[in-house]
Formats: structure tokens, sequence, C-alpha cells
């Protein structure tokens, strides 16, 4: 797709604050500093759309960043930085569920995790429950280039066996320097949105 507008529409904390059209809306997960402003910069060719930054936890709230008025990148705030304060994390948490369960726009999820470690617990957790809800992610493994040719083979089968993935299809290698995963993203982006947002089931 070639990306003309690229726009914030809000930056959310509640569900009233969601926009009210139907866009659908491709979403960003991921632990704090892992990169998941940096992938939207990255896919739409802008230095600094999505706010990114090497402090952690820059990202408070849900941000939705609306794509020639035919998609939004739903950029949710990181999860497990522990400078944040218990009460702020529950809050997010919750923010993010509420989301993640509820809202009827919801295409697909690009679950983000850093290449050069094992994924975390919270990022097992994460993942885990997002297959529990029938909202399996594709997996983005962040910071590619920062690896060695022999690293980046065994950080893939690392996330591959820790998260129980079999279809590798879903696991894109990325790095935001080097362009890498740029194209396949995009594809998969598009193909989801030629389909029903698939978080129409949760709607209440
Ligand atoms: P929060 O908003 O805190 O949750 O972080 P985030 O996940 O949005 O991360 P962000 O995109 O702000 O990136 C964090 C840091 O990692 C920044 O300094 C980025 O420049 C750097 N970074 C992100 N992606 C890459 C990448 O692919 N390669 C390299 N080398 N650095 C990256
Ligand atoms: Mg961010």
């Amino acid at each position: 797709m070639k990306v003309t507008k690229a726009e914030i529409v809000i930056s959310a904390v509640s569900r009233e604050q969601y926009p009210e059209d139907l866009l659908p809306e491709i979403v960003l997960l991921g632990r704090s500093n892992v990169g998941k402003s940096s992938f939207i910069n990255t896919l739409i060719h802008r230095k600094n759309l999505a706010r990114t930054s090497s402090q952690p936890g820059k990202t408070q709230t849900m941000n939705f960043y609306q794509i020639n008025d035919v998609f939004r990148f739903v950029d949710m705030p990181g999860y497990g930085y522990a400078k944040v304060s218990k009460k702020e994390r529950e809050k997010w948490g919750a923010m993010i569920e509420t989301y993640l369960l509820h809202r009827h726009n919801l295409s697909t999820i690009f679950l983000l995790v850093d290449s050069r470690h094992i994924p975390t617990e919270d990022d097992q957790l994460m993942y885990q429950w997002l297959v529990y809800y029938g909202l399996n992610p594709f997996v983005v493994l962040t910071k590619n280039d920062k690896l060695s040719k022999i690293r980046k083979k065994k950080a893939f089968d690392n996330v591959a066996k820790t998260l129980g993935i079999t279809d590798k299809t879903r696991i894109i290698p990325f790095s935001a320097v080097e362009r890498t995963g740029v194209e396949t993203s995009w594809m998969i982006i598009e193909k989801y949105l030629e389909s029903e947002p698939f978080g129409i089931k949760n709607e209440d």
C-alpha cells in the first residue's frame, strides 16, 4: 500500500474515546521499548509519526494512527516495564484487555518480541492469553539488524519453540534499520484488510 496520508486520530485511555467508524484496526502489542512505534514509522515511511524513544514506557496511551483513511494502527502501551508503578501497570493492562476483547474494528494483531532475547515471561503470558481468546497474533522479531546471521536463525527457532508456534509463516523477522520484514508485514495487513474484522465475535 502506498501511504499518502497518515495522521494520529486520538490518544485514548478509555473505550468512550475510540473512533466511532468501522475502519479496521491493526494492533501493535509488546514490551516497552521493543520497537512498536518504530514498526509503524518504518511501514509508513515516516520518521516520527508514532513517537519513539530510547526511554522505555514512552507510549502510555492507546494511539490510533489513521492510514490513507483506509485503516488504523493502534499503538498500545508497552508491558513489562519495571519502573512503572503497579497501579499504572494494572490500569494499562485493563485498558489493553478491554480493547482486545470488545473492539469490533480489531482486524489482526502483531505481537512484537525482541529478537535478541528469549521471549520473557510477560511475552509468553501475552501470547498465551491472545491464543486463548482466539486472537492468534503474528509475532514480529524486532531489532533483527543487531544479530549475526547465525544468531538470527537461533532467535527465530527460540521464539518458535518458546511460544510453541508451529506455523513459521506467523513469525516475521523485522528491522526498522534495514527494513527487513516490511514487505511481509504489508502483505499480511493487506490480506486482513480484505477480510471481516475478527474482533466482531467479541462484540457485546
Ligand atoms: P514504548 O513506547 O516504550 O512501549 O516503546 P516501543 O515499543 O514503541 O519502542 P520504540 O519504537 O520507541 O523503540 C525503542 C528503541 O529501540 C528506540 O531507540 C528505537 O530507535 C530502537 N529500535 C526500534 N526498532 C529497532 C530496530 O529494528 N533496530 C534497531 N537497531 N533499533 C530499533
Ligand atoms: Mg511506543
